[in-house]
């Protein structure tokens, strides 16, 4: 479907970054439709940028699972849709306050924080809005289960919840295991989505396997995401380097230290492939995007 088993992963990646990004722009509202600044910050906040590794996941998914390419496109597009509505809010001065995403003014320095707030808002929305459309699965109850799986990933006992106990974690020193929740709620709950939303067609065996790659890539990403946030510099990253230090926040970094950090990091990362073990050559890409996850800069 998306592509073939022969094209090398970067090929792979960018064809579909390219896809994504087409997709966006068409599910997005025109700038010139009113309200014009709402709509213009919103193809500000979730076109051109970031790494789009939730898509990827979900089209590696759906190619492993031969889910049609229209429900993987509308997966894919509400789910980074929801990411970007949870960067836009993450940056805003209630919550860690940070000026640069994707190497540009945030949303609300861009605009002004109740414009970022409403982007936020809108694009959750439309996130829903492209995944309930009429007639996309054949099966409504399949439809059904992947809004539901997006709700939950989204709400207080996904991303929204993990952001505030991030918040009401600030100065505090917590244990391995409550940041290992954290992390799993902030970050692995949309992660886990986006592989459950292109797995969406599979059978129960593959997808308790692929929750449980996700599960364990989804905390991995978190895990380099702190560490980079000490490790890299501000230009590479797109957004402002040292920032968990600077706002006293918990991270693997700060409760186990670099070193032990990367290694739990590898032994995420070791625990997802052995996972995929079974599905041999079907779950390259799945495999592939745990390579990239591990070894990206940004
Ligand atoms: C950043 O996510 C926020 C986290 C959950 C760590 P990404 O690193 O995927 O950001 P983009 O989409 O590539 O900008
Ligand atoms: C963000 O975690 C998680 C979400 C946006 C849900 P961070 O606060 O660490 O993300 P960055 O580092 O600002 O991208
Ligand atoms: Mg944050
Ligand atoms: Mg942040
Ligand atoms: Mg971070």
């Amino acid at each position: 479907m998306i592509s073939s088993h022969k094209m090398d992963f970067s090929a792979w990646a960018q064809t579909n970054q390219i896809r994504i990004e087409q997709v966006l722009d068409q599910v997005l509202p025109s700038s010139d439709l009113a309200p014009q600044v709402l709509h213009s910050a919103m193809r500000y906040s979730a076109l051109d940028g970031g790494k789009r590794v939730r898509a990827l996941l979900c089209y590696a998914a759906a190619e492993m699972c031969e889910t049609d390419i229209t429900i993987a496109d509308a997966a894919a597009s509400a789910i980074e849709l929801t990411h970007a509505y949870s960067l836009v809010h993450d940056d805003m001065p209630c919550m860690d306050d940070d000026d640069l995403r994707r190497g540009k003014p945030s949303c609300h320095k861009q605009y002004d924080d109740a414009t970022g707030l409403l982007v936020g808002d809108a694009l959750q929305s439309l996130a829903f809005e492209v995944l309930s459309q009429a007639n996309l699965c054949p099966q409504a109850s399949q439809q059904v289960s992947m809004l539901n799986i997006l709700a939950k990933a989204a709400g207080s006992r996904g991303m929204a919840g993990g952001q505030a106990i991030d918040l009401a974690s600030v100065g505090k020193s917590l244990s391995q295991i409550d940041l290992e929740t954290m992390h799993h709620l902030k970050t692995g709950a949309l992660i886990q989505a986006a592989v459950l939303l292109g797995a969406s067609n599979a059978s129960q065996p593959e997808i308790t396997a692929v929750r449980a790659y996700a599960k364990n890539i989804g905390l991995a990403f978190q895990v380099v995401d702190d560490i980079l946030d000490v490790e890299a510099d501000t230009t590479t990253l797109g957004k402002t380097a040292g920032k968990d230090a600077n706002s006293n926040k918990p991270t693997y970094v700060t409760i186990l230290g670099l070193e032990q950090a990367k290694r739990h990091a590898r032994q995420l990362y070791a625990d997802a492939i052995n996972i995929l073990v079974p599905f041999g050559v079907k779950a390259q890409r799945l495999r592939e995007l745990a390579d990239f996850i591990m070894q990206r800069s940004f």
